[in-house]
């Protein structure tokens, strides 16, 4: 089979090098894929947001299947353009329609669809321009801390948690006034959750769903959870502290009735669902929904998944996942990501890259880098995710720490304490 792997992050080499592996896969390509990307098949630079573009190398290369790692191209309506091509109907999407994308797309619609189908969420209020000033009374009632969403895609940067009224009510004001651009034209008003993060994923066909391994990520930049947020900054598979009755809630409760809430609602949902979720004293809530996998959670999910992820793919297509058994490794997987100096805020690009072929005992998944002749270089804040194996969280995050120090480039920064407090549980 033919494949065409839409992104260029950590989340992308992953998907690639698991694919890659896959009897089933004859010709891979990657667009635009990175610098690691390109060892597992061939990059092509098209970029993913041009449907036309995507569409014509599709025709012309025989493509059989496509698989949107970022979540942009689903919520612009990727899956719909292909449906509405005749040319390109027949050939799998792996990803929501646009309207199961929405999910992710906007947390207001997100927030509704848990209320309709009593999925257990933080209670919330949401506001547009024109209601600005009630949404103000509201806020000044409200305890703290409050959190604060912009409604739609705003690259990761849409929530704010904030611990004064007065700082809520002007960070209230700048998105409805625009700060996140149309992203913000609903704000959405939450109450806060405290308790441990955790991430599930799932792969529905739209009948039945398949639960893969579970995944912590570490979103803070500095070591101790501080500072401002960032994509993630490293990630751990399995987590300790969900344990059997925690999965049971997660999958009654969560899992289960989002999965039958799309059904009948008739939302056509064949693809990835990333449930973020919040133990607070024991019960599950979801924070938020994504209609893709997680990065660096992909990092550490796809390693430890023992399963042809292409065959998986094909099943889901097809809407036969329910024959399928998901098998995963009982090892523990760590991922420490190097980022660069200044991340997530002004960093510079185009450091040249060394020690990655003295990488032993990890996999180094590449996220912002670019080959350019022989070497490799940073092409983004997020650069290489380095992804251990181990037979407990100590020897897997021993072997990423190594690793971690081998590569360098000029401004390399990494948290050195992912995993640590998982380790005390
Ligand atoms: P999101 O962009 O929706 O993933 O939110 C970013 C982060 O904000 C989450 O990973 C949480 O750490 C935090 N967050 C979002 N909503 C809440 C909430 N209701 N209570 C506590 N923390 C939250
Ligand atoms: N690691 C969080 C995300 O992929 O959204």
């Amino acid at each position: 089979m033919i494949i065409l792997l839409l992104g260029s992050g950590g989340r992308e080499h992953t998907f690639a090098w698991k694919m890659a592996q896959s009897k089933r896969c004859s010709r891979l390509f990657i667009a635009p894929g990175n610098a690691g990307t390109s060892t597992c098949g061939e990059n092509v630079q098209i970029d993913p947001l041009d449907f036309n573009a995507v569409g014509r190398f599709v025709l012309e290369n025989k493509v059989e299947m496509v698989v949107v790692g970022p979540e942009e191209p689903l919520v612009r309506g990727i899956w719909d353009y292909f449906q509405e091509n005749e040319a390109l109907k027949n050939i799998p999407v792996i990803g929501p329609s646009k309207a199961g994308a929405v999910l992710e797309g906007s947390k207001a619609w997100s927030k509704k669809f848990m209320q309709r189908h009593k999925i257990p969420t933080a209670a919330y209020r949401e506001f547009t321009a024109a209601e600005l000033e009630s949404g103000v009374e509201y806020l000044r009632q409200h305890p703290l801390p409050i959190v604060l969403k912009a409604d739609g895609l705003a690259a990761g940067k849409g929530v704010v948690i904030c611990e004064k009224h007065k700082v809520a009510e002007q960070e209230f004001r700048d998105m409805l006034d625009g700060k996140f651009g149309a992203a913000g034209e609903r704000v959405v008003v939450e109450e806060f959750l405290t308790g441990i993060e955790f991430s599930v994923f799932v792969l529905t066909d739209g009948k039945t769903y398949k639960i893969l391994p579970e995944a912590k990520d570490y979103k803070r930049i500095g070591e101790k959870d501080t500072g401002p947020n960032t994509g993630g900054m490293g990630a751990v598979s399995p987590v300790p502290f969900v344990d059997d009755t925690m999965w049971q809630k997660v999958e009654e409760r969560i899992i289960a009735p989002t999965v039958k809430g799309l059904r009948k609602e008739k939302i056509v949902y064949k693809g990835f669902i990333f449930f973020g979720l919040i133990n607070v004293g024991g019960e599950p809530y979801v924070i938020e929904y994504n209609c893709r996998m997680g990065d660096p959670e992909t990092e550490v999910v796809l390693p430890r998944l023992k399963n042809d992820l292409v065959q998986l793919f094909e099943n889901c297509a097809k809407g036969t996942l329910g024959r399928v058994r998901i098998r995963a490794d009982k090892k523990i997987a760590t991922t420490i990501f190097l980022v660069s100096g200044g991340y997530p805020d002004h960093y510079e690009k185009g450091k040249v890259m060394s020690g990655l072929d003295q990488v032993k005992g990890s996999l180094a998944f590449h996220a912002g880098t670019r080959r350019q002749g022989d070497e490799v270089l940073t092409h983004g804040g997020r650069v290489l995710a380095l992804t251990s194996l181990g037979k407990d969280l100590k020897s897997a995050l021993r072997k990423s720490r190594r690793n971690a120090k081998v590569v360098q480039f000029d401004g390399k920064y990494y948290r050195r304490d992912i995993g640590k407090d998982l380790e005390a549980l």
